[in-house]
C-alpha cells in the first residue's frame, strides 16, 4: 500500500517533459528487448535519505544493500537516489566500503525544496517529488533490466526476493509479493490486528490495488512499463500521501496487464512494521495509527510509553501479543514466536478504525466484520465492485483454490476515481512519540545514546534553520554547524577508543 519514506503507502521535479513527450521510445525499453532473459535483471531503485545513514541515521540503507547482496540469485542492481533538504555526506563512503559494481548512485537531489516534511506532516507536493525523480530513475536502469522494483532505503528483503521474481511464469508483467507493513489489517482491532491466530495472513497481503499493495513488493516488467510510458509522479495530483503505487496498480490491472501473485510468504520488510519492532524490543504505538502524523502506527522506545502512561494513567492500554510472521523468510525460523509489546488507547471511541482507513483498506479476512452503517469515505471509490468475479489479471497457477476475488471498480470506467484526500482524525492532546530508531548499539550506555540523540537533534534543528540561507549569517550557521558535527564526531571516536582499551 501505500508506503511512504514513511508514511501510508510507502512515498514521494524534475523535468519529466523530457520523457512525456513520447518523441521516440524511451533508450532503455528498446535496449530491453535485446537482453536475453537469462543475464536480465532486477532493477531496484532506492530511494534514500541521510536518515538512513550511520551516524545520523537508523543505518538501515546498509540494511537493504546487504540484504540484496545475500540474494540467492545475484541477478540486480540497485540504483540509489537521494532527494531532501539535508545532505546524506555518508552515501559515497557507503557506496564506496560495499564495492560492489552493482550498486551506484543514480541521483542525489539536495535543495530546501525537497524537504520532506513540515512539523511533522508530510509538504505538500513532497511524495509526487519524489515519484517523479523515481520515474526518472527507473528510466535509468541498466538495458538488461526485465525487472524493476522502486522502493525505500529502510525497507528491506529475504534473501529469496530476486529468484522469486525470476520464477515468475513466462508472459506475467507483474510479480506481486507479500510484505510486513504496518498497515496490516487497519481496520481491525489496534495491536490485536498484528496477533497471530488462525486464518490470519502472516504479513499484509498484496492485492495490486488501492490501500493494499506497496511499491516495494511489486516487481514490474520494464519494457511494458516504458513501452506504455506509465508514470508514478502523474498518478495522484495534489495527493500528499503518496498512494500512487495503489493507483498505479489499479490503472495496470484495468489495462490488462497479468499479475503473478506470490502467496504465503512475506519477502519484504516495509519499515517500520510491528515484526521489526518487536525484534529490535520496541514498543509498537498503535494509540496514533489514525492521526496523519502517526499513519500506520510507529515503533517507539519503551521509555516514552512509560512516560506517557505516568502522565495520562488512563488514557492507555498496554498489551503483550504473539505478531504474525512467515517462518519461511528473513531467517525468521530461529524464532518459535514474536512476542511485541503495543500500545493503544483505552477508550474504543477514539479508535476511528474505519473512518481512518474505509471499506477499501480492510484485510480479505477483516471484511466480513465491516459493519454495513460505516459513514462514506473518500476512497470509497476505490473499493472493489464485486467479490466473486475473477481477480483481474491473475494469473492462474496449478493448486491455487479458488479463493475470494475481487474487481476493481475502475475495471468498468475508462476513467480511474478522482483522488481525495483522506480524512484524518484529530487526537485527543497526545504527544507525538519521538520515532524509534534502533540505536541502542551493543556496549553503548543508554546514557550515551540519550547524549546522542540530544547531540543529533540539536544538530538537525541548526540544519532546518539553515535551509535556503545564503546570507552572511547563515555561512555563519553552516560553520557552526560543520563545527558541531565534528565534535560530535570527535566524542564518538574517543567513547570508540574508551571501548575498545575497555573491552
Ligand atoms: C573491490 O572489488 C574488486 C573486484 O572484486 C577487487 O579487485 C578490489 O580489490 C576491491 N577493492 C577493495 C578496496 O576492496
Ligand atoms: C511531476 O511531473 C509531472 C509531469 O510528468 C508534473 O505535471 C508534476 O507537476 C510534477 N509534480 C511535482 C510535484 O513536481
Ligand atoms: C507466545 O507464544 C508462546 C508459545 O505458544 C507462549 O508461550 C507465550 O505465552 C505467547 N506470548 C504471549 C504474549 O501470548
Ligand atoms: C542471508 O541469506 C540466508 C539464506 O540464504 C539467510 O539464512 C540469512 O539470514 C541471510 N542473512 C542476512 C543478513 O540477511
Ligand atoms: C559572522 O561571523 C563573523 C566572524 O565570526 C562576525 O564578524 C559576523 O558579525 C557574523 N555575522 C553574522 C550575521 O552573525
Amino acid at each position: 500500500m501505500v508506503h511512504c519514506r514513511v508514511a501510508f503507502l510507502a512515498l514521494i521535479t524534475l523535468a519529466l517533459s523530457a520523457f512525456g513527450g513520447c518523441a521516440g521510445a524511451p533508450e532503455a525499453a528498446i535496449q530491453a528487448k535485446v537482453g536475453s532473459h537469462d543475464d536480465s535483471i532486477v532493477c531496484f531503485v532506492i530511494r534514500t535519505y541521510w536518515a538512513h545513514g550511520d551516524t545520523w541515521g537508523d543505518k538501515s540503507l546498509r540494511r537493504i544493500l546487504g540484504s540484496l547482496r545475500n540474494q540467492t540469485l545475484g541477478r540486480w542492481e540497485a540504483l540509489l537516489v537521494v532527494m531532501d533538504n539535508r545532505p546524506f555526506p555518508e552515501l559515497r563512503r557507503i557506496v564506496r566500503e560495499l564495492n560492489d559494481s552493482r550498486i551506484w548512485v543514480q541521483a542525489e537531489w539536495i535543495n530546501f525544496k525537497y524537504n520532506p516534511k513540515e512539523s511533522g506532516s508530510w509538504s505538500p507536493g513532497y511524495h509526487n517529488k519524489l515519484y517523479n525523480l523515481t520515474d526518472t530513475a527507473i528510466r535509468a536502469c541498466p538495458a538488461k533490466s526485465y525487472w524493476v522494483v522502486a522502493t525505500n532505503g529502510d525497507n528491506s528483503y529475504d534473501s529469496k526476493f530476486v529468484e522469486t521474481v525470476f520464477a515468475a511464469p513466462r508472459g506475467v508483467d507483474v510479480v506481486a509479493v507479500n510484505f510486513y507493513s504496518r498497515y496490516q489489517r487497519p481496520t481491525a482491532l489496534p495491536c490485536e490486528r498484528f496477533e497471530e491466530g488462525e486464518g490470519v495472513p502472516h504479513c499484509k497481503e498484496n492485492e495490486m490495488r488501492f490501500c493494499q499493495t506497496d511499491l516495494a513488493a511489486s516487481a514490474y516488467r520494464l519494457e511494458r512499463l516504458l513501452a506504455e510510458n506509465r508514470l508514478f509522479g502523474e498518478l495522484d495530483p495534489g495527493g500528499s500521501h503518496g498512494a500512487n503505487d495503489g493507483i498505479m496498480a489499479q490503472t495496470i490491472l484495468t489495462a490488462g496487464w497479468k499479475v503473478h501473485y506470490v502467496r504465503d510468504r512475506c519477502l519484504v520488510n516495509h519499515s517500520p512494521s510491528p515484526q521489526q519492532c518487536a525484534l529490535a524490543g520496541g514498543v509498537w504505538d498503535d494509540s496514533i495509527m489514525y492521526q496523519a502524523t502517526g499513519f500506520g502506527g510507529a515503533c517507539v522506545h519503551a521509555k516514552t510509553v512509560l512516560e506517557r502512561m505516568r502522565v495520562h494513567p488512563n488514557a492507555y492500554e498496554l498489551l503483550e501479543l504473539n505478531v504474525t510472521f512467515d517462518r519461511q523468510s528473513f531467517g525468521y525460523d530461529q524464532y518459535p514466536f514474536l512476542e511485541l509489546k503495543c500500545l493503544r488507547l483505552a477508550d474504543q471511541s477514539q479508535w476511528f478504525r474505519f473512518e481512518t482507513y474505509g471499506r477499501v483498506c480492510a484485510a480479505r479476512v477483516d471484511r466480513k466484520d465491516i459493519p454495513d452503517d460505516i459513514p462514506p469515505h473518500p476512497w470509497d471509490d476505490w473499493v472493489p465492485s464485486s467479490e466473486d468475479t475473477e481477480q483481474q489479471g491473475d494469473v492462474a497457477e496449478e493448486g491455487e483454490e479458488g479463493e475470494e476475488q475481487w474487481q476493481p471498480a475502475a475495471a468498468s470506467n475508462e476513467d480511474s476515481p478522482v483522488w481525495r484526500p483522506p480524512k484524518f482524525h484529530e487526537a485527543p492532546q497526545l504527544q507525538h512519540p519521538r520515532v524509534f530508531r534502533a540505536k541502542m548499539r551493543k556496549g553503548e550506555s543508554r546514557k550515551h545514546v540519550d547524549a546522542m540523540d540530544r547531540q543529533k537533534r540539536k544538530a538537525h534543528t541548526q540544519t532546518k534553520e539553515y535551509q535556503g540561507g545564503k546570507s552572511e549569517e547563515g555561512k555563519n550557521r553552516s560553520t557552526h554547524m560543520r563545527q558541531l558535527i565534528n565534535s560530535f564526531l570527535a566524542r564518538k571516536r574517543a567513547h570508540a577508543a574508551v571501548r575498545c582499551r575497555s573491552s
